[in-house]
């Protein structure tokens, strides 16, 4: 009882973390469709040939799916009536590429129609974005289930580019990730592009003693700027993620040593010694950063919660 109200005091989120009833399995559509994976990698291959932005928008599109309510499709989900869905809520800049997972479960249907949700399409469509741009493979345990639910309120569930690392860790736990967890998923960084609006504050006018933030590179910081107008008239300006932002790559992190982290939350991985001696671990080791992404995209994508297999996974049933 005292657990279940600390827990509603420090936070209005309760996750399920898969367990029981909603179990994931690695040979759950065996049966009833058995080329799933391949079907879905084919359509995210096909349009990844023609916009080398789509596997980034894959990738942090399955974050947001599962950080927002559990990974069951809600960030798929169209406004409708007057309830306005997370697409359409305030942090989704550069979420984009929709159509590739429509586009999926479009050739999922067609061979084994009503069977494989729009969650586990994505998910399967994340692990692929990983490997098509140069990542490490892995099997993607699937049995999710669709929520009916999508609320663009719900998107300050997700954590923010300015936080520190005990609001980073918070956020991460209050779904059963760890520090590590942390720390390897935030090498997903390692592809796409950023809005200036994400690090905008630590480049101008950064607190009342320091025009930039002190934990940025001064050169990082002047390109920065240079790229980044004074007004934020030019709101598609912006910088990719990490200079090799198509390729998964350890770069990323070797950023963050050398104070070129894009964002606050990004820097503060060096801010305590158990994150910092990840962060220079990863740096060294490819192999190791691989790995720990791995493990860590499997707990993260393993928070369920859905209900249904949706038809179209833009609308409920
Ligand atoms: C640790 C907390 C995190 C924060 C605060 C964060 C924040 C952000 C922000 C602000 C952007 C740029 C949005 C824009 O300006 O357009 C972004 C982009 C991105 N994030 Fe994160 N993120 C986090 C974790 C993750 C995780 C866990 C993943 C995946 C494993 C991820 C994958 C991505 C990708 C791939 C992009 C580039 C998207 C694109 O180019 O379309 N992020 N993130
Ligand atoms: C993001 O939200 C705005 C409104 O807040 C909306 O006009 C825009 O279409 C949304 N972007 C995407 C990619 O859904
Ligand atoms: C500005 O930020 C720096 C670095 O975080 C800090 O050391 C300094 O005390 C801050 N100044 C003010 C006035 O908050």
């Amino acid at each position: 009882m005292a657990f279940v109200a600390a827990l509603c005091l420090s936070s209005v989120l309760v996750f399920s973390i898969s367990s029981g009833a909603d179990a994931l399995s690695l040979n759950y559509y065996e049966k009833t469709c058995p080329d799933v994976d391949s079907i879905v990698t084919n359509a995210v291959n096909h349009a990844m040939m023609k916009d080398k932005t789509v596997p980034a928008a894959l990738l942090r599109m399955h974050f947001h799916d599962c950080f927002i309510r559990a990974c069951d499709a809600s960030v798929l989900l169209n406004s409708k009536g007057n309830n306005k869905a997370e697409k359409d809520g305030p942090p989704n800049m550069s979420l984009h590429a929709f159509y590739v997972i429509d586009n999926a479960k479009k050739e999922v249907e067609a061979s084994c129609p009503g069977v494989v949700s729009c969650a586990d399409i994505l998910a399967l469509a994340a692990r692929d974005a990983v490997v098509l741009s140069g990542g490490p493979t892995w099997d993607v345990p699937k049995g999710r289930k669709d929520g009916r639910t999508s609320r663009a309120s719900e998107t300050t569930r997700l954590p923010s580019p300015s936080f520190n690392i005990a609001q980073l860790q918070q956020s991460f736990s209050q779904r059963g990730l760890s520090l590590d967890d942390l720390v390897a998923l935030s090498g997903g960084h390692t592809l796409g592009f950023s809005h200036c609006s994400s690090f905008q504050s630590r480049i101008r006018n950064f607190n009342a003693t320091h025009d930039i933030d002190p934990s940025m590179h001064p050169s990082f910081a002047a390109s920065l700027r240079s790229i980044c107008p004074k007004s934020n008239r030019a709101k598609n300006a912006g910088t990719t993620m990490d200079p090799s932002s198509t390729t998964f790559d350890n770069t990323y992190f070797k950023s963050i040593l050398q104070k070129r982290g894009l964002f606050s939350s990004d820097q503060s991985l060096l801010s305590t010694p158990k994150t910092k001696d990840l962060v220079t671990k990863f740096a060294s080791s490819k192999a190791n950063f691989n790995k720990a992404f791995v493990s860590s995209m499997i707990k993260m994508s393993s928070i369920t919660g859905g209900q249904e297999v949706r038809k179209d996974c833009r609308v409920v049933n």
